[in-house]
């Protein structure tokens, strides 16, 4: 049989997705309560970060490490990579090592090329395309405050980033109705929007977008690999930050989310974190490490 990879979230199904945000939510209480788990005792976790990451790399290696396992950090720096060795030369020797890869990197195709050569389980880190397994920590917060997804008023404000196409691709699966507010010239790109599944609709004006929201999330201006972007960037999202005013006009048990780190004076304003409405940010993040211990599990067990 095929090797199953992790590199956007349609390569689960629906079901697996619920099984795996269900899995989350008893790993969660399970750590909660102290209790020790031995899932994934002796398998090891490779981890290629060709970005900087804080949540990414301990939520995995620390999740590795509650499951019985361990991980392994690899930066190009410091491995045969930063010297030019192929992905795919990389992807057959690991194959052999470790029970599964997971990869940080820029361009989308070096997982897709990576996962090819790949006999072992390929999860993404984040890409300039997309971030699945951030989607599942928010997917998993979302679900706790509401009981469900589908039909929620969800809305990006931003940047039609790789975090924003990975929210489009999440409407489509999850059936949840995403509005997107970006300004002109930063819309992201239509092959993610048709993953939407027409869940996705646009408004250029974030207050009428955010208008009965029960989600309101967004994303820095620059990502990583557009800091020579910044300063053109913060001028074009003068008006998409969001604010306490902002929030006001969503419906009144709206839940904000954002992937962080987060730039306050950008994106989100200054002390927006004080507001209430900010609170789920802390559990959205550290969700990641419940989700990626339910999705290595899935994925290094079946
Ligand atoms: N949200 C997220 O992926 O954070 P890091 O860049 O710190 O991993
Ligand atoms: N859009 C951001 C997400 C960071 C988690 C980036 O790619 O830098």
């Amino acid at each position: 049989m095929a090797t199953s990879h992790f590199l956007t979230l349609n390569d689960l199904s629906v079901e697996h997705h619920f099984k795996v945000l269900d899995r989350a939510r008893v790993l969660k209480e399970a750590h909660q309560r102290g209790d020790r788990l031995d899932t994934l005792s002796r398998h090891v976790l490779a981890m290629i970060f060709e970005k900087s990451s804080t949540r990414t790399r301990v939520s995995f290696e620390a999740g590795m490490n509650q499951l019985g396992g361990s991980a392994i950090f690899l930066s190009p720096n410091d491995s045969q990579l930063g010297r030019g060795e192929p992905l795919e030369d990389t992807a057959r020797v690991l194959s052999q090592m470790v029970s599964a890869v997971m990869i940080r990197t820029d361009h989308h195709q070096k997982l897709i090329d990576f996962s090819q050569a790949s006999s072992i389980p390929v999860i993404n880190g984040l890409s300039d395309s997309c971030h699945p397994c951030q989607l599942l920590a928010d997917l998993q917060a979302i679900r706790a405050e509401f009981g469900h997804l589908e039909d929620l008023k969800v809305v990006w404000i931003g940047d039609g980033n790789n975090m924003c196409q990975t929210y489009c691709e999440a409407a489509g699966i999850f059936g949840f109705n995403l509005t997107v507010s970006h300004p002109d010239g930063y819309a992201p790109d239509p092959e993610w929007v048709k993953l939407g599944r027409g869940q996705v609709h646009f408004e250029p004006d974030p207050a009428r977008a955010v208008e009965q929201a029960q989600v309101v999330t967004t994303d820095v201006w620059a990502s990583m690999g557009q800091e020579a972007e910044q300063a053109r960037r913060k001028q074009d999202f003068a008006h998409y930050q969001v604010t306490a005013s902002l929030l006001d006009k969503a419906a009144d048990n709206v839940c904000f989310l954002h992937c962080l780190p987060a730039h306050q004076g950008e994106e989100i304003s200054h002390g927006l974190f004080h507001d209430p409405r900010t609170r789920h940010v802390w559990e959205q993040a550290g969700n990641r490490l419940h989700a990626q211990k339910a999705l290595l599990e899935h994925f290094i067990l079946n």
